[in-house]
């Protein structure tokens, strides 16, 4: 079986702040901290369980979002692109990304005016989907894919409407299959791969994280799990409810290389 993997997770604490971190119109639900401070641990436990060595940040309470260290960077090969992202107030996000990326990697940017999160880059083997949501500009595809002209990685824009990110609706299991969740993209744009369908009653479940052989897959969602594990991957449930009240999923929390 052909799955995503990694040797390193980097991960960044949650904040005092974090019941402020921005929130999806429909979210009225209040927010622990602490339990969202429980449910981070537990992830953190998770992805060494699957063998990756952790990169911890210290939580800074100036930036309610910045546990969601994914929107910060990408990995691609030897390059780590550090982005623009698209909600002003998480921008000063990304200072202490690179501060601890820069060590491994070659450092690239993603220029103002261009937005980018982390959230809207789907990586499918060497193929990068770029998710042109309410955060990430066209301008950025473009950038990516100058970024990485002369590499082995094709950069493709694909809108996204009515979802925060791209891997809000969409995520990548290995294998050519992904998880779906319809009605967000065109719904044939990825009909190249074995699609999992997620219901719409589970919908937090189409942002599932694969690595090393296992898929981790939020609690709340029995119907989407039993389907993966039908498609023969071993999951991992993780209840991660208070990221979810804030656009948070299990991809969200991480950037591994
Ligand atoms: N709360 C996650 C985000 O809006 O970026």
């Amino acid at each position: 079986m052909q799955t995503p993997s990694g040797t390193f997770a980097l991960v960044r604490g949650v904040p005092k702040t974090f019941h402020r971190a921005i929130t999806p119109s429909e979210s009225t639900e209040p927010i622990d901290v602490e339990r969202a401070r429980e449910q981070h641990e537990r992830y953190c436990q998770a992805l060494e369980g699957l063998g990756l060595k952790l990169i911890r940040i210290a939580a800074d309470d100036r930036f309610p979002d910045c546990p969601f260290v994914e929107d910060t960077a990408l990995v691609l090969g030897d390059r780590v692109i550090i982005t623009a992202p698209g909600a002003e107030a998480r921008r000063g996000e990304t200072g202490a990304i690179e501060q601890a990326l820069e060590n491994y990697m070659t450092l690239y940017h993603i220029q103002s005016p261009a937005t980018l999160d982390g959230g809207d880059i789907l990586l499918i083997d060497e193929h990068v989907y770029v998710g042109l949501s309410s955060r990430t500009s066209s301008l950025a595809a473009e950038q990516l894919r100058q970024i990485l002209a002369d590499t082995r990685y094709d950069v493709t824009p694909v809108a996204v409407d009515g979802i925060l990110h791209l891997k809000s609706a969409c995520t990548y299991l290995g294998d050519d299959v992904i998880v779906y969740l319809p009605g967000h993209l065109d719904d044939d744009f990825f009909a190249r791969y074995e699609r999992i369908t997620v219901p719409r009653n589970e919908a937090h479940a189409a942002n599932c994280l694969s690595i090393n052989g296992t898929v981790l897959v939020p609690a709340g969602a029995p119907e989407t799990r039993a389907h993966i594990e039908n498609a023969g991957f071993d999951t991992l449930e993780i209840d991660i409810s208070e990221s979810h009240k804030v656009g948070g999923g299990l991809t969200c929390s991480c950037i591994i290389f």
